[in-house]
Parts: C-alpha cells; structure tokens; sequence
C-alpha cells in the first residue's frame, strides 16, 4: 500500500484558504433529491470519493443525475420509485451512502442488493436493518449483521423508535423510510447527532417538528410527506477544516483563516474543543438563514490544555476525535475522552488506530473500550504509521508529521480521497 511522507513545519501556517463542499450534506441533496418530485440542483457537490459512491447508487437505482462541475441536478424519481428491479448497488466505501439509501427505497416495492468495498463490508448494519423491519421492510444482512443488504421494500408503517445510540446515519435511514410510511413516524435519539437531514427535509416540504422528549432528549417527530426539489448549496466541510485547524493549533504562531465553513452545531464540536483548550478561535457567521447556516473561521497557535469530553459532546466531533487526541499530545495535562465507542466501527477502529500511532510517534496514550486517555505535552518523535485504510486517521497523521522532530511517513495516505482529494496539496498550501 503506498505511503506519504510528511515533513516538520519550518514556519507557521498562515492565510486564508478553503476547504471542499460538505460530504454529509452532498449525500443527502442527492439521494433526497431523487426522492423528490421535480429536479434538485445541489450546488458546490462534495468531488469526495464517498459521494461519488451516492451518484452511482443512485444512478443503478434509476435516478436521472448529471453532473457539472461543482453542480449535481438530480431528477427525481418521485412516487413511481426506483425503477430498476433487483438492482446490485455498489456503495463503495460509504457507510453513509448504504445506510442513507437503504431507508430511502425501503418503503418502494423493490428488491435491491446494497454491497460495497471490503472495508465496507465489515461495518454493522443491523442498526439500520433492525428498525426498517419494524416498519415492515425484508432486510437482511450478511453474517454478523455485516453487508450486503439484500431488501425487499413495500408498504411501510410509521413506528416510535428510541434509538440505542447517537447516530445521524440511523436517524436519516427510519425518517427517509418514514416519508411514506402509513402514520407518523418518531425518533428519539440518546443525544443529538447532526440534523442535515432534517434540514433538508423540511426544506423540500416534509412535515417535520424537532423537540424534546420527556426525558430531554432529541426527538423528531415525521408526518408521511413528500418532498419537492429545490436548489441547495453545499457548505465547506468541517470535518475537512478541521485537519487544517488543528494543524494551525499545533504549529506555533500559526493564525489560519477558513472562509464559508459550515457552522451547524450539530458539527462544531471540535471549535468548541479548541476553545477550551485554549486556542484562539473566532468564527463570523455569513447571512444566516440558509438550509444550513456558515461562515470564517479563524484560528490562532496559543499554548494548549487537557479537556474532557464525554458522551453527550461526542456527536458533534464524533469524525474529529482522532485530531482532538493528536491536540491533546500537546496540550497541558490530561484529556479524557469517554463515550465514543462508535470510533471502534467506523472506517476503522480509530480508537486502536490512534492509539498505535500516537504511540509510535511517543504519545502518552492510554486505551479505553469507549475512548482513550492522553497526557501532555510529550514531543513527538519521527516514525511510521498506520492509518489502516481511514482517510481521517491518515489526515490525522499527517498533521502530526507537522509537528514531529522528523519526517512521519503515513501508509494508507491515498484514502484521503474518500473525504477530501488533494488534502496534502492543501497543506502544503497553508505551510
Ligand atoms: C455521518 C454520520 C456519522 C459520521 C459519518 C457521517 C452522516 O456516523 O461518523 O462520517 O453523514 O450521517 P454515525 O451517524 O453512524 O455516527
């Protein structure tokens, strides 16, 4: 598997620059839209590898997309539904674009086969087959609750579903299936994972209310609805800001800017974090009032500090917590990151992939079955590691190879590609 060396910074990170259109939300106006009736147009569509997954499926399911550049217009397929029957679609890497998806046909008389990459095909997908079959769908997974999923969609009844964890990929898959669902469907999360989802349902029309159960937890409530197109724009990605803004924290006397970041809270864990820690961070809101809201962020190098982060504070940087770990190797004191097992089920482990790697750079880490330990500052050291085909690990090594004595050579850097193609270009642009 090839590799890439990055070298130590010489000097700080400085400049205003940007970072590629949202991923999370790319997937969601293009298969959205291909529920809806009329044409959606998604301006500034994520070139990620993932969401290139999205169109595909989409397109081997019968949707009309066509792409222009940055602009995607998908042509509904409205109420008559997937067309093709017994369709094998491929979702490549995407966990997303398979869970999302297969919400999206359940409640259509279709018989689809949903597969994808090896990596893929070792992530859990019961947490989306359990309560699709509540609702009346045939879903079935391969051993272990693993992909395929073989479904067999119909008509579909609303149901009151408490989720067993914080998952947006879930919570998209039971609304998206209850859009046509006899009765209305509820959703009650343990605590709030990102509403791009929601947004855009409301957006294109749904009969949506967001609130709080008795208890104070998140829960959303769907009335059977159909959507209609529209026209959306795709922020900047946080998610892929966010290896840039560490890396500005990391280096000394950095002072970075970041223009038309979106700035959902339900996404700006890591601000918050940073904050905390003790960088400067200063965000300016452009005119709010979009699908979802945006603007600058600007982020300044100041000495760091240990946090703790538990479980209700892990949605909001749940794909930014290797970063956050790498940070706290220099920060001052201990972090404590607790609640976030999801880590061990996404692309990879990332809590044993980043523990193996801080550690091999000469972190003081500490593993824990639903999050890790780190106490700073320790110097970080030249070395290899392993980003174990995870684009986000890969990204989180290669901003720790900044701030090493030496060159950090990271295997399994062509991943990057899956969320944010040329990211090495975009560092070096910065540095
Ligand atoms: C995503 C939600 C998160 C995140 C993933 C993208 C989404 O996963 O880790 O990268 O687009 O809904 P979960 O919802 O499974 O936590």
């Amino acid at each position: 598997m090839s590799g890439a060396q990055v070298l130590p910074a010489s000097r700080p990170l400085h400049g205003t620059t940007t970072v590629p259109p949202d991923k999370a939300i790319s997937h969601r106006g293009a298969i959205l839209g291909a529920l809806a009736e009329g044409t959606t147009i998604v301006r500034r569509f994520s070139g990620a590898d993932d969401c290139r997954s999205t169109l595909d499926a989409l397109r081997a399911l019968g949707a009309g997309v066509e792409r222009d550049g940055e602009a995607v217009r998908i042509d509904g397929w409205g109420p008559r539904g997937p067309t093709a029957a017994d369709a094998v679609v491929g979702c490549g890497r995407s966990g997303t674009t398979m869970r999302l998806l297969s919400g999206a046909i359940a409640s259509y008389p279709v018989r689809a086969t949903l597969t994808g990459d090896p990596q893929l095909l070792a992530r859990p997908m019961e947490r989306i087959a359990q309560p699709l079959r509540l609702m009346g769908a045939q879903v079935d997974t391969a051993e272990g609750g693993r992909p395929p999923i073989r479904l067999v969609g119909g008509a579909l009844r609303g149901i009151d579903y408490a989720m067993p964890i914080a998952s947006a990929q879930v919570k998209s898959a039971v609304l998206l299936a209850g859009l046509r669902a006899a009765g209305p469907t509820t959703v009650v999360e343990p605590c709030a994972s990102r509403d791009h989802t929601e947004r855009l349902l409301r957006a294109m029309g749904a009969a949506l209310e967001s609130g709080q159960d008795g208890s104070g937890r998140p829960r959303i409530r769907l009335e059977p609805s159909s959507l209609v197109g529209v026209e959306v724009s795709v922020p900047a990605d946080p998610s892929s800001a966010a290896p840039l803004l560490a890396a500005a924290a990391l280096v000394p006397g950095s002072d970075l800017r970041i223009r038309d970041v979106g700035l959902n809270p339900t996404r700006t864990g890591l601000l918050a974090a940073l904050t905390l820690m003790g960088a400067g961070v200063e965000i300016q809101e452009s005119a709010p009032g979009g699908v979802e809201p945006a603007g600058m962020v600007r982020i300044e190098s100041r000495p760091l500090r240990g946090i703790e982060v538990g479980a209700a504070e892990v949605p909001a940087m749940i794909d930014e917590l290797p970063l956050l770990g790498l940070l706290a190797t220099q920060a001052e004191g201990t972090t404590d990151v607790r609640g976030a097992e999801e880590l061990r089920v996404k692309e990879s482990d990332r809590i044993a992939v980043l523990v193996a790697g801080l550690r091999a750079l000469g972190g003081d880490v500490e593993e824990l079955p639903d999050g890790f330990v780190v106490r700073g500052p320790t110097p970080l050291r030249a070395g290899e590691v392993d980003a174990a085909g995870d684009h986000r690990m890969a990204m989180a090594f290669a901003v720790a190879g900044l701030i090493a004595s030496g060159p950090v050579r990271v295997r399994g850097m062509e991943t990057v590609g899956d969320s944010f193609p040329g990211f090495l270009g975009a560092l070096e642009g910065v540095r």
